[in-house]
């Protein structure tokens, strides 16, 4: 930490790490006992033609990744509720959601069983998956499944089968391994075909590009969500900012690095993840997101916390990828 240091932080950095490792000790000790009941269709080990520069989640993990985003969530400053909030504002019937992990929001969401509900036997919802981890696509495929009347598909090698009918309503979840910065083949692929694109808890798992800044990561990924999108759709999510990133004069977050006591804990637990290679965050700040999005072509309004606010250390996000002027077509 730089000069803004806390006087207590220190002692508040020994305390957080110390908790946290015998929290997720005690979590990992009690899925050891009590094992979730779900079952991985198949072979579950994390299989992608990429090198790996992101931090693996094992089905052990995932298991325990609900509860520990509890914990996470109240050391970050932001609330499982509100982040559950703006997942399911931008929900829509063509759904992109890059980064599922175990696909915590659209399991515990409320607008997506309203949205089956209201959808017909020919015109599913559509749920497309994108993630680097084959464990993670079979952990969301298997958790809706026990949830939601499901048709699946994928580029998997196998999958699980769905517990729908197509005579029915039924949420149509299709999973790719993909990674997120693909965005050539998120044209070739995906094109247009999206009304929404979801990003929670993504952008800081991802490192930046070799020799470039935060900018040039983050733009990558926009690129993706802006090949998926239809014109009037919105991409959003949140992520976890680096509070010793430079911060740019009159924007937002121009009071970061949070001084006060209560976020302490949090720049404590940013800077371990950071150190054991979860998080991979170093300098992203508001302002390299909002850089990236404008060159885009995306649209937001930053002033007063429509499409963008920080919560916390979280930022949260939604651009819009503006509708073809008439003209133009
Ligand atoms: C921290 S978890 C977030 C999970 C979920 N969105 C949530 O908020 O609970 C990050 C997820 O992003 C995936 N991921 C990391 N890097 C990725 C990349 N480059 N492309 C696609 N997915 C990636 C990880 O495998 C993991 O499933």
């Amino acid at each position: 930490m730089s000069g803004t240091q806390h006087p207590l932080y220190p002692l508040i950095k020994l305390c957080t790490v110390t908790a946290t490792k015998l929290y997720y000790g005690l979590l990992l000790t009690y899925l050891k006992l009590a094992p979730p009941k779900l079952t991985l269709p198949i072979n579950s080990s994390s299989t992608t033609t990429k090198a790996k520069d992101y931090h693996e989640y094992g089905f052990a993990t995932l298991s325990a990744y609900d509860l520990a985003l509890d914990w996470n969530c109240f050391l970050y400053g932001v609330s499982k509720k509100e982040m559950q909030e703006w997942f399911d504002q931008g929900l829509t019937e063509e759904h992109a959601d890059i980064g599922p992990g175990s696909g915590y929001y659209p399991v515990h969401s409320k607008r997506l069983p309203a949205l089956i509900a209201s959808s017909t036997p020919s015109k599913p919802i559509a749920y497309h998956a994108f993630d680097t981890q084959e464990t993670s696509l079979l952990y969301l495929t298997s958790r809706l499944s026990s949830r939601f009347p499901l048709t699946t598909s994928s580029s998997l090698p196998s999958t699980a089968s769905g517990n729908g009918t197509p005579s029915n309503p039924s949420l149509a979840l299709q999973t790719h391994l993909f990674d997120a910065r693909q965005h050539a083949r998120a044209r070739s692929e995906f094109g247009g075909k999206m009304q929404s694109v979801n990003m929670h808890f993504l952008l800081h798992c991802i490192p930046p590009t070799e020799g470039g800044g935060p900018e040039d990561k983050f733009e990558a990924v926009l690129k993706t969500a802006w090949e998926m999108l239809k014109p009037g759709g919105s991409v959003y999510g949140t992520t976890i900012l680096d509070p010793l990133a430079p911060s740019a004069p009159g924007r937002l977050n121009s009071s970061f690095p949070p001084t006060s006591l209560r976020l302490q804990p949090a720049l404590a637990l940013i800077s371990w993840l950071q150190s054991v290679g979860v998080l991979c965050n170093q300098g992203d700040s508001l302002n390299a997101l909002l850089c990236a999005a404008q060159p885009v072509g995306f649209e937001f309004e930053e002033r007063g916390g429509r499409d963008v606010y920080l919560r916390g250390v979280v930022c949260f996000f939604r651009f819009r990828k503006p509708e073809e002027r008439k003209d133009e077509a």
